[in-house]
């Protein structure tokens, strides 16, 4: 029997119906909220309570710490699939054959190659630009060498664009890297898989061996793995958004790779290592960070802790954690950080303010320490999140526009000035 839920604004009753999701979310269904009502809306900043869409690809209970994509669990995924058979789920919705992945692999390879013009935009850039923005202009540069429009009807098109982009992506994130280290650009080598091209991309030197680590390639598969798609963040939001006015792939997944940036979402990686820094400099005093983030007249928060949606645990930050210390033990280094990392979470979670608030690791508050372990600069650790969650924006992007969604287009509460009388100049 459907349900139905009643509102009652001004005296009058007007019915909505209720929809029930896979796991039994319930939701009202507002659609027809202002027809119905002569102009009524709901207001939600941050769109706390607003779901913008149906989706099938990434389910996530953040009261029980679940996380699962196409049905699996990340923790499975993380265990048994590699990082392009994980894309390969999350975007055209099942594990691939073996023939399907070899298909899959090869056309990303054949796309992992850029257009030499890109070399110049990039030379535009002053030598230590910061990567993020490097990589969402050059994102959107791809739109000017492929300048067709993909027919939305012809899954062969779509199917082009999508290996296009996952090829290109990490020679873009590459080449940022080394133009702001002043470094000569490495091209793909398509006899590694693409996790192991993406540290030659970025570590190589031409006067030197580069010896791949097959326990640091495993690390960063797994962590990419991680970061693949989690349903409606601010960045995936934010491609599904500017996708839904039929904008291109790569200018869509180019406005992602900004709103990844801020430090409230993806840049908290950064944020979270440079935090650990300054408290290992500040003798570690951990408790002292504690009582700032507490304090309500400091702006310091702790970064890598909270949120919007996991209120118990992060599913990631479990695995990430527990990787950071098998891959310390496998490469046989450590890091004073992760020490303090740890404290850092030990204290916060015995403390009210955050037990009260339900504030928990995050995927962010481990991750660094291990891009940190395989060699990554604290500039780049916000690019490696955006090479993990590529698959995530491909797919939501390819299921917003395969369902005809309409242009993102919020409404307000208009609270300025009623009509006034323009003022001129002399009497301002
Ligand atoms: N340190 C201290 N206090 C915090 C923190 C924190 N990291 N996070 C939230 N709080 C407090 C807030 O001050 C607020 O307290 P109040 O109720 O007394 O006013 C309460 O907890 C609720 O916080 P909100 O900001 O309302 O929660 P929201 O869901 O809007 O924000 C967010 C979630 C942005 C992740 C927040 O927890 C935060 O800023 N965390 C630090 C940044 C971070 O790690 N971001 C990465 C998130 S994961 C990702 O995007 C990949």
């Amino acid at each position: 029997m459907s349900e139905i839920a009643k509102l009652i604004v001004q005296g009058k009753e007007y019915e909505f119906p209720v929809v029930v999701g896979t796991e039994d979310e319930v939701a009202i269904d507002v659609k027809k909220l202002r027809s119905s009502t002569g102009g009524i809306i709901t207001i939600d900043p941050g769109f706390k309570n607003t779901g913008s869409c149906e989706s099938k690809i990434t389910f996530l209970d953040g009261e029980k710490g679940i996380l699962r994509h196409r049905g699996y669990a990340i923790e499975e995924l993380t265990k048994k699939a590699s990082f392009l058979e994980v894309a390969y789920l999350i975007i055209f919705g099942e594990l691939p054959t073996r023939e399907q992945y070899a298909k899959w692999e090869k056309d990303i390879q054949h796309h992992a190659l850029l257009n030499e013009e890109m070399k110049d935009i990039i030379d535009g850039f002053p030598t230590g630009a910061h990567p993020m923005g490097m990589v969402a202009s050059l994102t959107n540069a791809l739109t000017a060498f492929n300048p067709a429009t993909v027919d939305i009807t012809s899954s062969e098109e779509i199917y082009t664009a999508i290996t296009k982009l996952m090829g290109k992506f990490p020679v873009l994130a590459a080449w940022s890297h080394c133009k702001n280290q002043g470094a000569p650009f490495n091209y793909a080598d398509n006899s590694l898989d693409y996790v192991a091209n993406i540290m030659q991309m970025m570590f190589r030197i031409p006067t030197e061996e580069y010896k791949l680590n097959p326990i640091a390639v495993k690390a960063l598969d797994e962590l990419l793995i991680l970061h693949e798609d989690h349903e409606q963040n601010c960045s995936t939001s934010t491609v599904r958004i500017v996708g839904s006015s039929e904008a291109g792939l790569f200018a869509s997944v180019s406005s992602g790779v900004s709103a990844l940036w801020g430090r409230l979402h993806g840049g908290a990686n950064q944020a979270v290592l440079e935090m650990l820094e300054n408290i290992q400099k500040d003798g570690g005093d951990v408790e002292k960070y504690i009582a700032k983030a507490k304090d309500k007249n400091d702006p310091f928060r702790l970064m890598g802790f909270g949120h919007r949606v996991y209120k118990n645990f992060d599913p990631r930050a479990r695995i990430i954690k527990k990787a950071a210390d098998e891959l310390f033990a496998d490469l046989g280094t450590s890091d004073p950080v992760l020490a303090i990392a740890k404290h850092l979470e030990e204290v916060a979670l015995k403390d009210e303010y955050f037990a009260e608030r339900k504030l928990y690791p995050n995927v962010d508050f481990y991750s660094g320490i291990i891009y940190r372990a395989l060699g990554f600069p604290v500039h780049m650790f916000t690019v490696m999140f955006a090479i993990g969650r590529l698959p995530g924006w491909i797919a939501q992007w390819r299921e917003m526009r395969l369902n005809g969604e309409p242009i993102g287009r919020p409404r307000q509460l208009y609270t300025g000035y009623a009509l006034r009388d323009f003022v001129p100049f002399d009497k301002r």
